[in-house]
């Protein structure tokens, strides 16, 4: 299938990463979100991206200029997504507003559309079932940062057409991405391993084993890790940590993955990572420390 348009709702962290890209990749990309003040947090992010790929020399200004002219945002879903031929939804990780939101596309969206979601460990299958057209339903999970990162999860429901999946395979390709394919399981292959390692990290900080950065020194230097798991904690978000963690407990009836104390109260007083520049770490341009006043 030939791709003109795609179209990502969502413009949070993942959202306007995977907008980023597809511009990138030549298409014409519609970024949606319901609130204006999204777009421009979204649209701020990525022309950093871009502006500081100009100061590395990774980027030329004319490259900027063609990627942003392929980027349009909007604030109406219905305009959106007509005439598009692929939907990407990176909403937040709340069931009932995916389902809400893959009824309303099944009914806007072209028929020929492949509709994906970004989740990160909800089951696709229950996103996919709310429509009549689970065929065309597929996860497509990115990693942060989007435009760095080489891996595109592909989750495969038992209804999913083996044309989507083709359709998803190539569309990553376009993307300079590798794609895998997994079971429709919950944390899929990455999540769950992922969330675990930053719970644990979480939990050893708590109980005093060793300040943040150097249980993150551990990770780094001792597995040769990129980051470590409080560092990456961080930076994916510790509200989006902490859904994940919930979700996989209720899915396997199991309370050890259940979001440790410390992580629920960061959450709870607003500390989310770096995007809100207060998480397990204090994040500034000028990078991280250490934090004095954790809860306790
Ligand atoms: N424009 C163009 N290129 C850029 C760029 C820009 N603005 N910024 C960086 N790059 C390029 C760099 O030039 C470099 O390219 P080369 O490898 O060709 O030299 C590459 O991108 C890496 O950039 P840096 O060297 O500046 O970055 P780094 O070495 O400090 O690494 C990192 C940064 C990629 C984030 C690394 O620390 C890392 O891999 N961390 C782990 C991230 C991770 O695990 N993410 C997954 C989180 S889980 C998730 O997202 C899933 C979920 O569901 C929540």
């Amino acid at each position: 299938m030939h791709v003109r348009t795609v179209t990502v709702i969502g413009a949070g962290t993942m959202g306007s990463g995977i907008a980023q890209v597809c511009a990138q990749s030549g298409w014409e990309t519609r970024l949606f979100d319901a609130f204006p003040e999204s777009l421009e947090k979204g649209m701020n992010n990525i022309n950093h991206f871009w502006d500081k790929g100009i100061s590395k020399g990774k980027t030329s200004l004319e490259e900027k200029e063609k990627w942003s002219s392929n980027l349009k945002l909007y604030t109406n879903l219905n305009k959106a997504v007509e005439d598009t031929d692929l939907v990407i939804e990176a909403v937040p990780e709340i069931m009932k507003l995916k389902k809400e939101i893959f009824i309303k596309l099944e009914k806007i969206a072209p028929k020929h559309a492949i509709l994906a979601t970004n989740t990160s460990s909800l089951p696709i299958s229950s996103i996919a079932n709310v429509t009549t057209c689970p065929e065309r339903i597929i996860g497509m999970h990115f990693f942060n940062p989007v435009p760095i990162m080489k891996l595109l999860e592909l989750v495969k429901h038992d209804k999913c057409s083996e044309e989507t999946i083709a359709f998803a395979q190539s569309i990553g390709k376009v993307m300079g991405k590798e794609t895998i394919v997994v079971k429709d399981v919950p944390g899929f292959a990455t999540s769950r391993l992922g969330v675990v390692l930053g719970n644990e990290a979480i939990r050893m900080l708590s109980e005093g084993v060793a300040s943040a950065s150097d249980i993150d020194l551990a990770m780094k230097l001792g597995y040769k890790h990129p980051m470590g798991p409080l560092e990456l904690s961080d930076l994916v978000g510790l509200d989006v940590r902490k859904d994940i963690l919930n979700s996989l407990a209720d899915a396997f009836d199991d309370e050890s993955y259940r979001p440790h104390q410390l992580l629920n109260k960061l959450v709870s007083e607003g500390s989310l990572g770096k995007k809100t520049n207060k998480g397990i770490y204090n994040w500034s341009d000028s990078g991280k420390t250490e934090r004095t006043d954790l809860p306790e």
